[in-house]
């Protein structure tokens, strides 16, 4: 499921499989300075331009690692992962087959956002009144405008200090169930200030044993994006392994490191992209 508040312009294209980059010939995707860790079937010496020809002529090979060791060799994987950071390394993908490359499954735009997703009213998203879509609509927190579908908040109601919640916002979650997939937002603004949390993320029905993958959280006026990991207690990841990602541990609420999974980026490509 895809769920989704704020005030955002979203078109969300869905597909699946390899995404092809660049690289060299039959090696669309290339990584410089990245090698797959492990999962060697044989090791060739030449130069990394030879790398993926060497690969594809050996059976069962998916990518190749090139390091600069004895004049250069290339290290024929039989997988395409896990790909890690290693100064001077070189990594070639070879090129998918057509049942592996993406395809478009699914747009939400202007056309469909609002019926091809459910107005969400109940135990969502803090202190905020999620609305149903009349109240949306008529109160203006949602609309079309220029082709783009417009989320907005309601930024004038002024409540009593002690209400038992926030003012009107929206929650929308998608009425599709997806398993897997490329997710790409397409939004021309988010909104930032006091108070404000749009949010752009995939949950599931048992929470949260079967994860939740938080892709955009804009909080208050962070200058980065919250972006976590959410999974049940006792999902393994090496602590600590900054070998495979940047992000960190969140903290437990006694304030010890989550070796749970709960994973935050220090992603900080969020305001100048959007806020501004
Ligand atoms: C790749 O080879 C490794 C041994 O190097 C093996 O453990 C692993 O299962 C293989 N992976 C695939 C996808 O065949
Ligand atoms: C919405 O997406 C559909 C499917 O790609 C497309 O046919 C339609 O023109 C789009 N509508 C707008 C307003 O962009
Ligand atoms: C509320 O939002 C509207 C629409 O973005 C904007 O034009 C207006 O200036 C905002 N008002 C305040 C008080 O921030
Ligand atoms: C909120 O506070 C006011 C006084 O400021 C009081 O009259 C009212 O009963 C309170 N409401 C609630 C829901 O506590
Ligand atoms: C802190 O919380 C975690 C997760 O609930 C628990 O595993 C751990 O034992 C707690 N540590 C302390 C010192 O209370
Ligand atoms: C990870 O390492 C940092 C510094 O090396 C340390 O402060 C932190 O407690 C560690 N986290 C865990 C979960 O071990």
């Amino acid at each position: 499921m895809i769920l989704l508040v704020g005030r955002a312009f979203i078109f969300v294209y869905i597909s699946f499989g390899v995404n092809p980059v660049f690289g060299q010939s039959g090696c669309q995707t290339s990584y410089t300075n990245m090698a797959i860790d492990g999962n060697d079937l044989t090791s060739v010496s030449g130069p990394s331009s030879s790398c993926c020809q060497h690969c594809q002529q050996q059976t069962g090979c998916a990518a190749s690692t090139w390091t600069s060791a004895n004049g250069g060799i290339c290290w024929l994987k039989n997988d395409t992962q896990p790909l890690y950071a290693s100064t001077g390394a070189f990594s070639v993908i070879l090129a998918p087959s057509a049942d592996q490359t993406y395809g478009l499954k699914l747009v939400y735009n202007s056309t469909n956002l609002f019926t091809d997703f459910e107005f969400t009213t109940h135990g969502c998203c803090g202190f905020v009144n999620s609305v149903d879509k009349n109240t949306a609509t008529g109160s203006g927190l949602i609309g079309i405008q220029n082709d783009k579908a417009y989320i907005g908040l309601d930024n004038v109601t002024v409540l009593p200090w002690n209400n038992t919640h926030g003012r009107n916002s929206v929650t929308l979650k998608s009425l599709h169930t997806l398993n897997s997939g490329l997710v790409i937002l397409n939004v021309d603004h988010v909104p930032t200030g006091p108070g404000i949390w749009p949010a752009f993320w995939t949950s599931s029905q048992s929470w949260p044993d079967s994860g939740e993958i938080d892709i955009v959280e804009s909080i208050w006026s962070y200058d980065h994006n919250q972006m976590t990991l959410h999974a049940s207690q006792g999902c393994a990841m090496p602590v600590n392994d900054s070998k495979y990602f940047t992000g960190s541990f969140g903290r437990n609420k006694n304030g010890t490191a989550a070796t749970d999974c709960w994973v935050h980026d220090p992603s900080r490509i969020y305001k100048t992209a959007l806020k501004d």
